[in-house]
């Protein structure tokens, strides 16, 4: 699946596209990876978005100057209540406007069968910044590409945002979930991160394992717990590994759970299974119940990139782990809002 990956990428890439590395400079910059940053750049979005949420959070009226007259895009092509919304709330608490096919995409003209690359470009016509989400790896990758293709044809050119591309990459996921970790851990040097479930399809993990290597922290270690069948794709263990990871590989989670610092509990991704009898195998292999969550350190968190089902078991289990102060994924869902605004301003070249 990683292959699938990596082919749609060189495919992109032999064509002439390749992510532009952020090298301190976000201005006009599409977002389609998390190998575009280092740890200076992650560090300018987090104290940008430490900045606008303090600014939020003093109810600064002047917010909504940063963007105001700007316009950004929503082109969703799949489910999505978390990024979808946070970035509107950013843009809409930046002053920009927010604009998407009245009826969601399934009454855009893709109902006619246009392209994406067409439907992308139509959008870059109106927006100046597009935020994808779509099924497809690769897809924020060809959007980009097209885009840039255009040029001059148009007198503006639009940044695009990728909002999570198939089983391939969540970008923006990665650095609201970092800035949390950061939020709560301070550093990420000696931390054992133990993420959980389903790895194979779960484009959060990707990014975010990607990400903390790219952080460049000392003495990290990434703890990998899945079933046989959804365990983390090979190319990304060796990534992580290059970039001197100590990762650890198992289906057994009390093997790590007992002294992980930050638990990063994923859901399974029933409707990337072709195989129905796969999925209700292994769907519940790994719960996070209240009685492991307090078996943990004291100081550990635990996250999750949301939705939940029943990797979290019963309403009232989820009742009972929310109350625990270990639980951070409400951290993590407005602190999304907080990061994307932060990129958004940085993309369009906008003072904060
Ligand atoms: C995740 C996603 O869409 O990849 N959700 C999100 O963006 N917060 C995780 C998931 O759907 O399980």
């Amino acid at each position: 699946m990683v292959d699938q990956a990596v082919l749609s990428q060189t495919a992109m890439v032999m064509r002439g596209f390749e992510p532009r590395m952020i090298n301190g400079d976000f201005t006009g910059k599409h977002i389609v990876t998390v190998e575009q940053f280092m740890r200076d750049d992650m560090r300018a979005v987090f104290e940008a978005a430490s900045h606008l949420r303090a600014r939020v959070l003093r109810g600064d009226r002047s917010l909504i100057d940063v963007c105001a007259g700007r316009v950004m895009a929503t082109l969703f092509y799949e489910a999505s209540t978390r990024t979808d919304m946070s970035f509107q709330a950013a843009m809409s608490r930046l002053g920009g406007q927010v604009i998407a096919t009245s009826g969601g995409v399934q009454f855009s003209s893709v109902y006619k069968g246009e392209n994406l690359a067409d439907t992308v470009r139509a959008v870059a016509c109106y927006a100046d910044v597009i935020v994808l989400r779509h099924p497809e790896v690769g897809s924020s990758y060809e959007s980009s590409y097209h885009l840039d293709l255009l040029g001059d044809k148009l007198s503006r050119r639009a940044v695009l945002i990728s909002g999570g591309d198939g089983i391939g990459e969540h970008p923006t996921q990665a650095l609201l979930d970092l800035y949390t970790i950061l939020d709560f851990k301070e550093s990420v040097d000696g931390l054992k991160i133990t993420m959980v479930g389903d790895l194979r399809y779960g484009r959060t993990v990707h990014s975010l394992s990607k990400l903390i290597a790219r952080y460049a922290a000392q003495g990290v270690t990434l703890n990998f717990v899945s079933p046989s069948l959804l365990t983390m794709p090979p190319a990304i263990i060796a990534y992580l590994r290059a970039h001197d990871i100590t990762v650890r590989e198992t289906d057994n989670l009390e093997d790590v759970l007992g002294d992980s610092d930050v638990i990063y509990w994923t859901r399974v991704q029933e409707e990337r299974f072709t195989n129905k009898a796969d999925y209700a195998a292994i769907a519940n292999k790994f719960v996070m119940l209240p009685d492991a969550l307090a078996h943990t350190k004291s100081d550990a968190i635990l996250m999750h990139p949301l939705p939940r089902k029943h990797e979290m078991g019963s309403p009232d289990d989820h009742t009972l782990l929310d109350s625990d102060p270990r639980s951070v994924y409400f951290h993590q869902m407005e602190n999304g809002m907080y990061v994307r605004m932060a990129l958004i301003a940085a993309v369009l070249g906008a003072g904060i």
